[in-house]
């Protein structure tokens, strides 16, 4: 695989700094290195560099940095949908909101193809607010409701063709805001939060979806919050949630996507590189994307599913 990184020091859509160290982390802790050593050609673009803000506004006065939100998302898709012509894009967080831009790139472009484009969203977050609904006024917590269609995001270009319910999957959700939960039980989107995993694992409900996409010959963006994880393995990020995924499970989800051969592009988000422990956090999930992208302990046929 002929695998792209492009950084997205984005730090503005949430208000603890750090996020901007991200890209650098990625690197440092041997990204470009562990895909080489995996086979795959890597082509590091740099870091994105929004253009300036224009000074948007919205009705929500919690809102804040959306007019640099904007520029990003810009940048973001353009970058998105260039690079998913070329090669299998990973973007280098950055706070989620570089979401918003991903998925709309990658989105326009599976258009081009006549494809449909599916969502697998690992987080602790629903990230299901519009601008006007946040409370935190952090536009980290919106990206999937403006992928979804949900209204309320004017100040952003509007999204290429919103994704319809059935195409995305949350998994390791457990931390949902009241206004998220109302829309959501407007979206029939296969949501497996702690209560589901917890009692059903992780395989089989992750080999629904992978089905699903399959079946359906789509591409698939997956989106990695750091949250997903449990903070006593990943404590570099800003928002930790108590019981996450562990260790062996993330790896897991990770091999059956590799096994899988559907992820078309990643994100990589919200590791906060202030915030971490002898850069344990960064180096995980360097190792997660080696699981992602080939790494097994023990080379045997995989089994079909
Ligand atoms: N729901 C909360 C909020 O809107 C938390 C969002 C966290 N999102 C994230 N990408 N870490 O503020
Ligand atoms: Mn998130
Ligand atoms: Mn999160
Ligand atoms: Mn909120």
């Amino acid at each position: 695989t002929h695998c792209i990184l492009i950084g997205a020091p984005v730090d503005e859509g949430q208000r603890r700094l750090g996020c901007l160290m991200g890209p650098a982390a990625y690197r440092v802790a041997g990204l470009a290195r562990t895909l080489a050593e995996l086979g795959h050609s890597v082509e590091d673009r740099g870091d994105l560099i929004p253009a300036p803000g224009r000074g948007e506004t919205c009705d929500n006065p919690a809102v804040h940095h959306l007019p640099e939100v904007v520029a990003w998302t810009e940048a973001l898709a353009a970058a998105a949908t260039t690079a998913m012509g070329a090669g299998l894009p990973i973007f280098l967080g950055g706070d989620h909101s570089l979401a918003l831009g991903t998925l709309s790139g990658v989105t326009a472009h599976a258009e081009t193809l006549d494809r449909p484009q599916f969502v697998l969203w690992l987080d602790a977050h629903s990230d299901f607010h519009t601008p006007l609904t946040t409370v935190s006024g952090n536009l980290h917590g919106t990206p999937m409701a403006y992928a979804a269609g949900r209204s309320g995001f004017d100040a952003l270009p509007p999204f290429p063709a919103p994704i319809p319910a059935e195409r995305i999957c949350m998994f390791g959700i457990r931390s949902v805001d009241p206004a998220e939960h109302a829309a959501l039980l407007r979206y029939d989107i296969a949501m497996n939060d702690m209560r589901v995993l917890d009692e059903r694992g992780i395989v089989a409900p992750l080999r629904e979806f992978l089905d699903r996409v399959r079946a359906a010959n789509g591409l698939l963006h997956v989106s990695l919050d750091v949250d997903f994880l449990d903070p006593s393995i990943a404590p570099a990020v800003g928002t930790t949630v108590p019981g996450g995924a562990t260790f062996r499970e993330a790896h897991l989800v990770c091999e059956l996507l590799h096994e899988s051969g559907l992820m078309t592009s990643l994100d990589l988000v919200e590791l906060n590189p202030f915030l971490d422990d002898r850069g344990r956090t960064a180096k995980l999930i360097v190792d997660l994307v080696g699981s992602l992208m080939g790494r097994k302990v023990f080379d045997r046929p995989t089994r079909s599913f």
